[in-house]
C-alpha cells in the first residue's frame, strides 16, 4: 500500500497493509486482527509530523471516525467529543463559526484530532492541553477502552504520556474539548495583536484569519512542498548557558520557560549556523523558517534524516546546544 499521500514529506514509502476505520467497532476489529497475526503496526492519523526513513514492514491503522458531538453546555461553556478522524483544523473552523472559544490561534495546524494530544500541539501561546478535558482511547494489548483526564496525559510542552509511558500502546478514538462560550482571546503572542489590529476588530473569525495569514506567510504549504512542520524542538536551556550565549550573540531572541530555565527558537540557531534556505541534495531547509525541513522532490527519508543530523551537528558545534527533532522518524 502506497503511503505517499499518507505522510506530509510526500515521501514514496509503502506498509506491507493498511486498515482505516471508520468506527470504533472497525477499530477493535483491527486491534484483534493485529492480536491474531503479530506484526510490526503504526498507528497514524494525518501523517503530518511523520518522517519514515524507510517502508514501513507492517500494518499501518488509520482512524477514520469522524463525528463531532455535543456532550453538554451551560452559559460559559461546552464539551465536544471529537472523534480522532477529524481533520485539525475542520474543527477549528466548526469552532469559529459557532462562536467557540479557544482553539482559534491553532488554526491550521495540519494534522488529525487524534493525534493532538499526542505532541500536545500549540502554536501562537495556546497549547491544545489547555482546551483539553479527555482523552479516550482503546489500550492495543487488550483492546480495552481507557479515558484519561487532561492531568493524567501529563502534557508539557511538545510531549504527552502518549509519547513516555504510552508510547506505541494505545489508539486515541476521541478527544474531549472544553471552550467557552464567553468572549476570551489569547493575542500575547505579539505578532498576532498586530494583525489583528490592522483588522479593526477582534473576532474569533479575524484572530483565525490572523493566524492563517502568519502562518503562510512563513510554513510551506505540503501539497507545494512537501514539510512535516516544525523538525525540530525549540530547545530549553539553564540560565548559566544563555548568559553566555548572549554575550556571544546579543541579539538571541527567547523565551523565559521556569525560573532557571530558557527556551531559546531551533530556528534561529539554525539560521546562524548558516542553513537557512540551503540544501543537502533534495532536502532542504525553508528559506522563511528555518525550523522547518521541505522535499525539494525527490527527497527520501534518509535524504532528510542525514540533512537533520548535519544541522544538529553544526548547531551544537557553533552553540554547544544540542537540538532535538520533533517529528516521528519511523
Ligand atoms: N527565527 C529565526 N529564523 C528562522 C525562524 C525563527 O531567527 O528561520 C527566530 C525569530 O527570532 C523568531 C523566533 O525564532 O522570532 C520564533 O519563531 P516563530 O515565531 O516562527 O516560532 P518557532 O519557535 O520557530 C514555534 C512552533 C511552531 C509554531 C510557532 C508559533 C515549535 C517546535 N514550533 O516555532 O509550531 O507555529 O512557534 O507559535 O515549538 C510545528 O510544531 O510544526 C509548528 C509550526
Amino acid at each position: 500500500f502506497n503511503l505517499k499521500s499518507y505522510n506530509t514529506f510526500g515521501f514514496e514509502v509503502s506498509c506491507k497493509s493498511f486498515i482505516s476505520c471508520h468506527t470504533n467497532e472497525q477499530l477493535q476489529d483491527a486491534l484483534s486482527y493485529l492480536k491474531n497475526h503479530p506484526q510490526a503496526y503504526l498507528i497514524l492519523g494525518g501523517g503530518s509530523n511523520i518522517l519514515f526513513s524507510n517502508n514501513f514492514n507492517g500494518i499501518v491503522i488509520h482512524p477514520a471516525m469522524k463525528e463531532i458531538s455535543i456532550l453538554k453546555e451551560n452559559d460559559k461553556h461546552i464539551w465536544l467529543d471529537v472523534q480522532a478522524g477529524v481533520v485539525w483544523d475542520e474543527l477549528v473552523e466548526h469552532c469559529v463559526n459557532n462562536n467557540w472559544f479557544g482553539l482559534e490561534n491553532l488554526s491550521y495546524i495540519p494534522g488529525n484530532v487524534g493525534a493532538s494530544p499526542v505532541q500536545n500541539i500549540g502554536a501562537y501561546g495556546t497549547e491544545v492541553k489547555d482546551c483539553i478535558e479527555q482523552v479516550n482511547g482503546i489500550f492495543i494489548e487488550n483492546n480495552e477502552a481507557f479515558s484519561l483526564s487532561a492531568e493524567a496525559c501529563q502534557f508539557a510542552y511538545r510531549q504527552s504520556i502518549f509519547k513516555g509511558e504510552l508510547k506505541n500502546k494505545t489508539v486515541i478514538t476521541s478527544v474531549v474539548f472544553k471552550l467557552n462560550k464567553t468572549e476570551s482571546y489569547n493575542l500575547s503572542y505579539g505578532p498576532i495583536k498586530e494583525q489583528v489590529g490592522k483588522m479593526g476588530k477582534i473576532t474569533l473569525q479575524n484572530v483565525r484569519t490572523a493566524i492563517i495569514d502568519i502562518r503562510k506567510s512563513k510554513l510551506p504549504e505540503p501539497e507545494e512542498l512537501g514539510n512535516a512542520g516544525s523538525f525540530f524542538k525549540n530547545p530549553v536551556i539553564s540560565k548559566e548557558q544563555f548568559a553566555t550565549l548572549q554575550e556571544q550573540h546579543s541579539s538571541v531572541p527567547s523565551y523565559q520557560v521556569a525560573h532557571d530555565l530558557i527556551k531559546v527558537p531551533a530556528g534561529w540557531l539554525i539560521e546562524q549556523a548558516g542553513w537557512k534556505g540551503k540544501a543537502l541534495g533534495k532536502a532542504a531547509v525553508h528559506n522563511k523558517q528555518a525550523l522547518v525541513l521541505v522535499n525539494k522532490g525527490g527527497a527520501t527519508g534518509k535524504d532528510m534524516l542525514e540533512l537533520a543530523h548535519t544541522i544538529m551537528q553544526d548547531v551544537n558545534n557553533k552553540f554547544g546546544i544540542s537540538i532535538e527533532p520533533e517529528v516521528n522518524i519511523i
